[in-house]
């Protein structure tokens, strides 16, 4: 496996590649992101994982500093799942200047959820994914990268962008690995205290129940006050929920009869931020 931690490097590292399958994450890897890299790895013919936390994507008050590192141990999964190239590199490397120029992604679809709640945060994130895709597809023709579903909006936004700019690259979504309870793996996770870790679980509950909800009733007339119901039974049991709704899959507004929906949440759990959804 190959480690690169600047662009001459990572191109080095790429030179025979003709299609790469690439993973972007921001490290502190779990079996979400390993999953990913198998599903990446006959998809094209290097696998490239990059780990790089991305300032540009956090609020000021948010976990930037505090973000898990955890290096040596990605490192040895990434060998163990078959990564071939890491692609690591350091600030100054992939923002070699303040990085002026961003990426303005659509506000209908970046700046309600978790763009309402996290401002700014699909710029950060569509301008990093951009100039990554920059750093590993150069110079060839096609390729693939692999975005999780647990990320939904983000996978969303993303295929939007490459779609929008007719990038020559697959977005492939990987689905949602979840622990034996079903809760959504995740980085943040790590930040749950043991009885944090037993509650978090209620955030998939919840959103299961609000799309059986929805489900039995006409919509979008009764979803206000399901919503309002789930919002609420999640906050009786400590949790600062952001937001609990149904959307329609096709571009995350309120959905009418007959649309194909999606269940989405993000709630607050003493001071862990919990994203979760389910396509029902
Ligand atoms: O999903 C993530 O880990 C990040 O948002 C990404 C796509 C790697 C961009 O920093």
């Amino acid at each position: 496996m190959h480690i690169a931690r600047t662009l001459p490097e990572l191109r080095a590292a790429l030179a025979t590649a003709a299609h790469p399958a690439f993973v972007p994450s921001m490290g502190n890897l779990h079996a979400g992101h390993l999953a990913l890299v198998r599903q990446a790895k006959p998809l094209g013919d290097a696998t490239v994982v990059s780990i790089f936390v991305n300032r540009l994507q956090f609020l000021p008050h948010e976990d930037f500093d505090s973000y898990p590192r955890t290096w040596e141990a990605d490192c040895v999964q990434l060998e163990a799942a078959g990564c071939d190239v890491v692609f690591a590199p350091r600030e100054s490397d992939l923002y070699p200047e303040p990085q002026t120029f961003k990426l303005q992604p659509d506000p209908l679809l970046a700046d309600i959820l978790e763009g309402q709640f996290r401002p700014g945060f699909f710029t950060g994130v569509c301008t990093v994914v951009m100039k990554l895709f920059c750093a590993v597809f150069a110079g060839k023709s096609a390729g693939t990268a692999v975005f999780g579903q647990k990320d939904y909006q983000q996978l969303m936004v993303l295929r939007r962008m490459a779609q929008q700019f007719a990038l020559p690259i697959d977005i492939v979504a990987g689905p949602t690995q979840r622990a034996d309870d079903g809760l959504a793996l995740s980085s943040r996770n790590g930040y749950l205290s043991e009885a944090e870790r037993a509650e978090a679980v209620q955030l998939s509950l919840a959103l299961r129940q609000l799309g059986e909800a929805a489900l039995a009733h006409e919509l979008p007339k009764h979803l206000p006050a399901l919503e309002q119901s789930a919002l609420k039974a999640l906050t009786a049991r400590g949790w600062q929920p952001d937001y609990l709704t149904v959307r329609r899959r096709s571009d995350l507004q309120t959905p009418n009869a007959g649309d194909a929906l999606v269940v989405l949440g993000a709630a607050r759990l003493g001071n862990t931020r919990l994203i979760d959804n389910l396509e029902i």
